[in-house]
């Protein structure tokens, strides 16, 4: 697998002190943020847009180079991931990780009449996220077959091929939720035909559950109560992160 990737997730961030929070997880050693934005739709819940990732983004000193120290990782869990590309890409963000969910491939959208679909196929949403200069990813709920990736994945265009695979170990909306070992087959099974790309986990990582999550190939690790409920942050970030590079 590649190096280990620690994306803290500031949803457990004190949402009134979020640039604070997001410079401190960077100087604690954090890799990326991982920004999680909920519209009450998609999941039963709400977060922020990107007025808000536009003001963190100035707390927190841009990569240098693709998939960098400062990375912001934003997991769109949204209903209309194409609509809200170009914002995102204003307000900083650098990786655009859609839900396969959200952009289930309708042939309307592909037909050359299918204007009036709002979904977009996979493979087209990648390859506008690309055309705006991001990375994309794209995410699974615990309920979604890894095969379903396998098309997508399997593409030699590479402008329709996402940078990152997200396998959820939690069902998106909250938190502070228990890790769900059984989705980790997904994580083995794309480690095993793609040893190179990024797979990020989300949901329940902390030192208890990081061997499970490394052992199958995980490599990009997202942690919100881990590390922001923890006394010393800089410590779990550097667990975690010797779990995977070991
Ligand atoms: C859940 C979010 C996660 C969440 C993880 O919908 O996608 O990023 O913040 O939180 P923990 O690490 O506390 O499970
Ligand atoms: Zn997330």
């Amino acid at each position: 697998s590649p190096p280990a990737i620690i994306a803290p997730s500031i949803l457990s961030a004190d949402f009134a002190e979020l640039g604070k929070a997001c410079s401190d997880t960077i100087h604690q050693g954090a890799d990326w943020l991982h920004v999680d934005i909920m519209d009450g739709h998609f999941v039963p819940n709400m977060t922020f847009g990107a007025p808000v990732v536009t003001k963190i983004r100035s707390h927190v000193e841009r990569p240098a180079a693709a998939h960098g120290r400062g990375t912001f990782d934003c997991h769109m869990m949204i209903a209309e991931p194409k609509r809200w590309v170009r914002d995102f890409k204003k307000a900083g963000c650098d990786l655009y990780c859609f839900h396969y969910e959200a952009a289930v491939d309708s042939t309307a959208a592909d037909s050359p009449s299918g204007t009036s679909s709002a979904k977009t196929s996979p493979k087209e949403l990648v390859r506008f996220i690309h055309s705006e200069g991001l990375q994309a990813g794209i995410a699974i709920k615990p309920g979604t077959p890894v095969h379903v990736l396998w098309e997508i994945l399997d593409n030699p265009v590479k402008e329709e091929v996402p940078d990152m695979v997200l396998v959820m170990t939690v069902e998106p909306g909250f938190g502070g939720q228990s890790f769900m070992a059984d989705q980790l087959p997904k994580v083995t099974a794309l480690r095993q035909k793609y040893p190179n790309m990024h797979i990020e986990v989300d949901g329940g990582l902390s030192e208890k559950t990081i061997d499970q999550a490394a052992d199958a190939g995980a490599n990009v690790i997202v942690a919100g109560s881990a590390v922001f409920g923890a006394a010393d942050p800089g410590q779990v970030i550097k667990k975690l992160r010797e779990a995977v590079d070991s």
